[in-house]
């Protein structure tokens, strides 16, 4: 399968914190790939900014360095003249140094966006200066990172700060999980095909489970994780993602809006979650290993490492299907899907067959992206009627034939900024919305005094997530199978 390039239209990109983690792992390698493809035109320029005093050749160097560590497949001739298009201003995100000169370099024709790869607590304050000093245009786009927020209240004084500056179709606002390949593949899968919309409802879906379970800790990263938690952390955002594309009516048509407004009235239709539905995990040392506590280096944290929960989307479609949710850090392996799980077959025919399980669908996000359908067929061979559970695999690399290189969240996500195609970014009605599930569920076990429960690192989980299931009969997929 060769994989179609259509370049974008010449580009202005500004990127706030551009000496920062996200900006050298992610952001700068991801356009590096999309200007060896040829999507990124020789004429774009990334200016980056931050506090530090540096001119562009310094800049430039730090670049490079990141590209050679974070996109090692690099080639020495493209890297050079990706180079020629980086440039540096020095600004301070909170005085009003370095803005007039930033503003001089951008160039009326090209398209202009404003990356915010910084703390939230920067977003106003930059929005606000580039407004100030007339570097924002009608035009202009700008784009947040994540945490969009850590709560309800501060989503909304974040989306007031941004729409005092930029009107919410020039806000771009990141989840980088709706830019991953298969995410947007389940989309494609649901509803380019006709197979499987007619089954994907209670009357045929059992229930679903969606995962997204690492093997890393938070090490490193302790002080804003223990603020955070998994709830906050990936089950606001990225599991709630997950789970509207899943759950979510076809929208009429593929437009920016239309997804959107479909994915608002999942969230809305969330109901409430009880306490004995929730289980809440903190990793414990190991071997000589530090702890969740060690890593956060707080001995009475009570912020959880794992989470797991039973949803319910109260509509006609989904009435009475559970949607499991986990996510944790330190489990067995850094694995992420969604699996949809159908009834069992009503009635068996075969004799001596045992009861017969119900398909399962798994859309695998990570690793080896692909789709898996478990079906039973007959053992094959003599000696009675026997059966087998067999999956029908799709590996999305055997698919697209080795040549192509599975794309970066980040480098679609980009591209997709520029070009002005919001479908994959979240709208401020709809983090609001999901801070608005997401608030009385974490005030309930703000409330009480349980502490997460300790779980070994390398596990699935603590004790409790499992038990979760088991009350309902049910078992959660193993994770590192
Ligand atoms: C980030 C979270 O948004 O997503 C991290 O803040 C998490 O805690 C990361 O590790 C996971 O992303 P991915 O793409 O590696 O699954």
């Amino acid at each position: 399968m060769v994989s179609r390039v259509i370049p974008v239209d010449p580009f202005d990109l500004v990127l706030f914190g551009a000496t920062g983690d996200l900006a050298q792992r992610k952001i700068l390698p991801g356009l590096y790939h999309r200007f060896e493809v040829g999507q990124m035109p020789e004429d774009a320029r990334i200016i980056g900014t931050a506090r530090s005093d540096m001119d562009d050749a310094a800049f430039r160097a730090v670049v490079q360095d990141g590209i050679k560590q974070f996109a090692p497949e690099y080639k020495t001739d493209i890297l050079a003249r990706f180079l020629d298009c980086v440039e540096y201003i020095p600004v301070d995100a909170l005085g009003d140094a370095g803005w007039p000169e930033l503003k001089k370099k951008l160039r009326p024709d090209a398209v202009r966006a404003f990356y915010l790869s910084v703390g939230p607590s920067l977003f106003s304050g930059i929005a606000q200066r580039l407004h100030d000093h007339g570097l924002a245009t009608p035009e202009s786009r700008i784009v947040v990172e994540k945490p969009f927020g850590r709560d309800l209240a501060t989503a909304k004084a974040l989306n007031a700060g941004l729409r005092a500056c930029f009107e919410e179709h020039q806000i771009y606002r990141i989840d980088h999980y709706l830019g991953k390949e298969t995410v947007q593949n389940l989309m494609a899968l649901r509803f380019a095909n006709s197979l499987f919309e007619p089954l994907w409802n209670a009357t045929h879906v059992d229930h679903v489970q969606i995962t997204v379970a690492e093997s890393i800790g938070v090490d490193g990263r302790g002080a804003y994780y223990d603020q955070s938690g998994a709830m906050r952390d990936m089950i606001q955002n990225h599991l709630v993602q997950l789970l509207c594309l899943t759950a979510m009516e076809p929208p009429s048509k593929f437009t920016p809006n239309s997804v959107r407004d479909e994915k608002v009235k999942v969230i809305e239709a969330l109901e409430p979650v009880e306490q004995q539905d929730i289980a809440r995990g903190q990793y414990k040392p190991q071997n000589g290993e530090d702890g969740y506590l060690d890593h956060v280096g707080d001995p009475n944290s009570r912020t959880e490492s794992y989470i797991a929960l039973k949803v319910h989307v109260g509509n006609w479609r989904w009435a009475g299907v559970p949607f499991y949710l986990r996510t944790g850090k330190r489990l067995r392996a850094r694995e992420s899907e969604i699996a949809v799980v159908f009834r069992d077959p009503p009635h068996t025919i075969f004799p001596n067959v045992g009861h017969l399980r119900g398909n399962v669908l798994v859309i695998r996000l990570q690793p080896d992206e692909g789709i898996t359908l478990r079906t039973t067929i007959k053992d094959p061979g003599p000696g009675g009627f026997r059966l087998a559970d067999v999956s029908l695999d799709m590996s999305f690399a055997e698919a697209l034939g080795a040549d192509v290189r599975p794309q970066d969240a980040y480098e679609r996500l980009v591209m997709d900024v520029i070009r002005g195609d919001q479908t994959l970014f979240m709208r401020g009605d709809e983090a609001e919305a999901a801070w608005a599930w997401v608030d009385p569920i974490i005030q309930g076990w703000e409330g009480g005094r349980d502490r997460p429960a300790p779980y070994d690192p390398g596990s699935s989980g603590p004790e409790d997530a499992l038990m979760l299931m088991h009350r309902d009969g049910r078992r959660w997929r193993q994770i590192g199978g």
